[in-house]
Formats: C-alpha cells, structure tokens, sequence
C-alpha cells in the first residue's frame, strides 16, 4: 500500500510516494530526500536537534509522521540561506560563537527563526531562554546561543519597524 503525500520543501513542490505510513518527516527528510540538516539526537522529541518549521511552526520533526502532513509547507535549514546569503539568524550564530561541535546547531537555528517569528520573546533574555528550551546542547554553547537569538530577534524588530515607517 503507498500512500501520496504534496509538500512544500523549502519553497519547491514535491510529490512523494510514501510505502510505509510509520514514517517520521525527519526520516523522510533525511533518508528519502537527502536532507540530512536536521538531526536525529535522541529520536524521542526531548533534544530538539530534529527541529523544522512546518507551515511556520517548530515542531520535533522525529515525532511528526509524514503521512500526516499532506499540503503542508516545510522549511529546513537547507533552505533558510538565500543563495549564498546566509539567514540573518544564521549570521547572528556564526558572530556569537553559537556553537562548537555543530550537531544541535541546525535544530537550535530553525528553532530560533520560529521563535522570532512568533513575536513572543523579544530580546528578554529569560524569556529566550524559555522559549529556546527545547533544544540541548551538550557542548554548553547555551551563552552565544543566547546573544545571537538576542541580536537577530533585534535586528528583526528594527527591520519591522522599518518596513512600517515605509509603508
Ligand atoms: S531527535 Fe527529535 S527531539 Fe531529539
Ligand atoms: S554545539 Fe555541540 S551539541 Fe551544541
């Protein structure tokens, strides 16, 4: 039995034939489709290393069945660079040191884009913190993590406030 499934994967149309229902979005992304970004750390939904943005929310992509996803929009850090230009949360983490070994990095990243995209923590340090909190690093990175989610939810603010003088 196969089952159809139309997403949209960072920007691009895809039409995938699934042949086993059971299968998580991080396997699919990572097995099937080459996209080997999201990390699998501990497969149970507690590190965040799985983290994509699907129809612009973070979820644990190692606890989200594919099949369940059917026009869905996903996003994952293959597609967050434009070109060559890297995401300016991207650029924050690579300023702030926000990492070492680089495993929890693609999760910590998406996660941050949604976090600043949901508007709610600002540049409050605890309230990054918190909002950051699923995702581990094993390395303790957690300090430059902290000051690039801190800058790039900044400079999104001040890019906002830009847009709406503008307009
Ligand atoms: S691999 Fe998904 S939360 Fe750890
Ligand atoms: S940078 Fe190594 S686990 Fe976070």
């Amino acid at each position: 039995m196969t089952f159809p499934l139309r997403l949209t994967l960072n920007g691009q149309a895809r039409e995938i034939v699934l042949d086993d229902p059971r299968v998580t979005l991080l396997d699919l992304l990572r097995e099937r489709l080459g996209l080997t970004g999201a990390k699998k750390g501990c497969d149970r939904g507690q590190c965040g290393a799985c983290t994509v943005l699907v129809d612009g929310r973070r979820i644990n992509s190692c606890l989200t069945l594919a099949a369940s996803l059917d026009g869905a929009e996903i996003l994952t850090i293959e597609g967050l660079a434009d070109g060559d230009r890297l995401h300016p949360v991207q650029a924050a983490f690579i300023a702030h040191d926000g990492f070492q070994c680089g495993f929890c990095t693609p999760g910590q990243i998406m996660s941050a884009v949604g976090l600043i995209r949901e508007g709610q923590a600002g540049t409050d340090p605890e309230r990054i913190r918190e909002g950051m909190s699923g995702n581990l690093c094993r390395c303790g990175a957690y300090a430059g993590i902290l000051e690039a989610v801190r800058e790039a939810s900044h400079d999104a603010a001040d890019r906002t406030e830009q847009r709406e003088d503008a307009a």
